[in-house]
């Protein structure tokens, strides 16, 4: 990353909820760190993609075909991977494919909005990391390591219930630590990885679980802190790295700031 790309920045902001803005705790705390983010870079590009509004088709054997030839041709820049295409079903595929790549690839910070629904990610996410994470395209072709050693990931999830230590269904978040994971072995720096989740959002509506609606509110002050705490963060990284100084100020790999 050069140091005027730093100092501008360029911010993708994905939102995978199927509710609505208004309804929405995904959406409503990465709109929080979005617009924050944004009031610090006036001049960066932004890129807004609602993977629910506007799903990423999911896969289908021409993606396979194309994505095990290039494998087979070793790591194949991005570039050239539409040379490899040997029909239209298969253009078409790569068609779809390379502007969603382009876009992860053009980002310092990646901002995902992810609920949890039945224990792990939706299917809308899932589409979109199926379609991006093409063999290779993570790969830089400069130096073979990973493409998204300096991208900043800021995950904001939001359950339903409570998956912390205590909780009846402690040890059955597939959410958090799938994503963790994904972008982890995909080069993503445990430091440039934030994390940041708010639990037990349906204590609001559902009558049963009304008496955890204290511990709901507090989780939900503590991750409207933690996003503004990490606008400020991240934009003291980027001046850091502007000023070449490299240092990075995340304490990352972080795990939700609050009660379970
Ligand atoms: C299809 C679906 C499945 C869900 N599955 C779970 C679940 O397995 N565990 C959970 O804690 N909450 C679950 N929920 C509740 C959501 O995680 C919760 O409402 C969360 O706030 C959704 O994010 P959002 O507010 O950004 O839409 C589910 C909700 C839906 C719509």
């Amino acid at each position: 990353m050069t140091s005027e790309r730093a100092a501008r920045g360029s911010l993708l902001h994905l939102d995978a909820s199927a509710a609505a803005a208004d309804v929405s705790v995904s959406r409503g705390l990465t709109a929080l760190f979005a617009a924050g983010w944004r009031e610090r870079h006036p001049d960066a590009h932004y890129r807004y993609r609602d993977l629910a509004a506007d799903p990423v088709p999911h896969l289908t054997a021409a993606y396979a075909r194309l994505g095990y030839r290039a494998e087979r041709g070793g790591t194949v820049p991005v570039e050239r991977v539409a040379s490899l295409a040997r029909d239209a079903d298969e253009q078409a595929e790569w068609r779809l494919t390379l502007p969603l790549l382009r876009e992860v690839l053009a980002a310092d910070t990646l901002l995902l909005g992810v609920p949890m629904y039945n224990l792990t990610a939706p299917a809308t996410l899932k589409a979109w990391i199926d379609r991006v994470n093409f063999p290779g395209a993570f790969t830089d072709p400069r130096t073979g390591g990973s493409a998204l050693r300096h991208t900043r990931v800021v995950l904001v999830t939001a359950h339903g219930g409570g998956y912390g230590p205590g909780a009846p269904k402690e040890g059955l978040d597939f959410l958090t630590p799938y994503l963790r994971g994904y972008f982890t072995d995909r080069g993503v720096a445990a430091e440039h990885l934030h994390v940041v989740t708010a639990e037990m959002t349906r204590a609001w509506d559902i009558p049963g679980l009304a008496p955890l609606r204290p511990a709901a509110a507090e989780s939900m002050a503590a991750a409207r802190a933690a996003v503004t705490a990490l606008v400020n963060l991240l934009d003291a990284d980027a001046a850091d790295a502007a000023d070449g100084a490299g240092a990075s100020h995340g304490a990352g790999g972080r795990s939700a700031p609050y009660p379970a």
